[in-house]
């Protein structure tokens, strides 16, 4: 299935404002202080991005702002933590190697990491804004267990771009591209959109948020009445450089690359989030419709994000040809 493109970040006229932002690569280990809090490892590797008060359990009462140092984002507001699982390259020998991230288009001196998107409601033109995420607010969307197209669609626009060049935007899949994309795969994922307005995590991290009942955020779909209030669209787009292993595909043409959770169809594709903005930052980002700029935001350099980076809280070799994947994740 092919999902049509719903944003075309650089073509969006004024009235469709977004933030849209750098986050440099914090580290990259086995932890997951939302699914596993306190659990020394996790069972996959992530990625995470963002301030560096990232750790093995994260306190909801605490703010990010209020502990981290630094932060890996060109927001220097922001202290929240996002993140993803990472790909492998699955070799013709069997043995796995990590696929690098690479920095978006603007943002190519970034060290891996992500592209992270707050669009506010287009419901701005009612000068009605969304409600920013809160502190102590967390969500996940999407589920590693998937495998099937049914249940890929369960979550929407959860996806990957074959990215001919850094610019391309259309055609969007739910599973792995087939072929070799000559700059790479971008994962795209895109979070619910409406709130309970109460709770600022659930159990299963997921039913605190929900889509529109119709339609999508980006074309004013309404919330559910169970989950009234508007929240910013939330969105990662992160590069990974499947280029590098063009000449090594497999001989029986099969796609090579699976998740870090041993997915190799694409449709267990899912994100984490932990909201550490600083006081009502964000918020005033979305009342005041900022677009890719924020003169109400302080900003810092790619480099000195790149700077900000945490070592493995549990050493582990997740970069070198690896006889299999990080935990022992089966692969299927
Ligand atoms: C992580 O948590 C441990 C244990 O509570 C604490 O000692 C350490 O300072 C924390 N690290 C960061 C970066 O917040
Ligand atoms: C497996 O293949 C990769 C890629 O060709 C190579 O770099 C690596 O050294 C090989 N490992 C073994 C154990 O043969």
């Amino acid at each position: 299935m092919i999902v049509k493109t719903f944003i075309l970040a650089l073509l969006v006229p004024s009235i469709d404002a977004l933030l849209r932002f750098s986050c440099s690569q914090l580290v990259v280990e086995r932890l997951d202080p939302l699914v596993n809090p306190g659990v020394t490892q996790s069972p996959h590797v992530h990625q995470i991005i963002g301030g560096n008060s990232f750790n093995i359990s994260m306190d909801p009462s605490v703010s990010p702002a209020d502990q981290a140092t630094c932060t890996t984002c060109t927001f220097a507001e922001d202290f929240s933590n996002y993140w993803t699982a990472i790909l492998y390259f699955k070799a013709r020998n069997g043995t796995f190697k990590r696929v690098p991230q690479k920095g978006n288009v603007g943002f190519e001196s970034s060290n891996g990491g992500m592209t992270v998107y707050y669009t506010p409601t287009l419901a701005s033109a009612a000068g009605k804004y969304v409600t920013a995420f809160q502190k102590g607010f967390r969500m996940i969307v999407g589920n590693p267990t998937y495998r099937t197209e049914a249940e890929a669609k369960k979550f929407r626009q959860l996806t990957y771009t074959c990215l001919q060049n850094m610019n391309t935007r259309t055609d969007e899949t739910l599973y792995f591209p087939k072929k070799s994309c000559p700059a790479g795969i971008m994962v795209n994922v895109r979070f619910p959109t409406c709130w309970d307005g109460k709770n600022l995590d659930s159990p299963d991290h997921m039913s605190h948020v929900a889509y529109p009942t119709s339609g999508t955020f980006e074309n004013n779909g309404p919330c559910p009445s169970t989950h009234p209030v508007k929240l910013p669209q939330l969105f990662y787009e992160v590069i990974f450089a499947t280029e590098k292993f063009a000449n090594e595909w497999p001989t029986d043409g099969s796609q090579p690359f699976v998740w870090s959770f041993g997915d190799t169809t694409g449709y267990g594709n899912h994100g984490d989030y932990v909201f550490g903005w600083k006081g009502d930052a964000l918020q005033k980002a979305m009342d005041t419709n900022c677009n890719i700029n924020c003169p109400a935001l302080k900003t810092q350099s790619i480099a000195t994000g790149n700077k900000c980076a945490q070592s493995q809280k549990v050493k582990e070799d997740v970069d070198g040809w690896l006889t299999e994947l990080p935990g022992g994740m089966p692969v299927g």
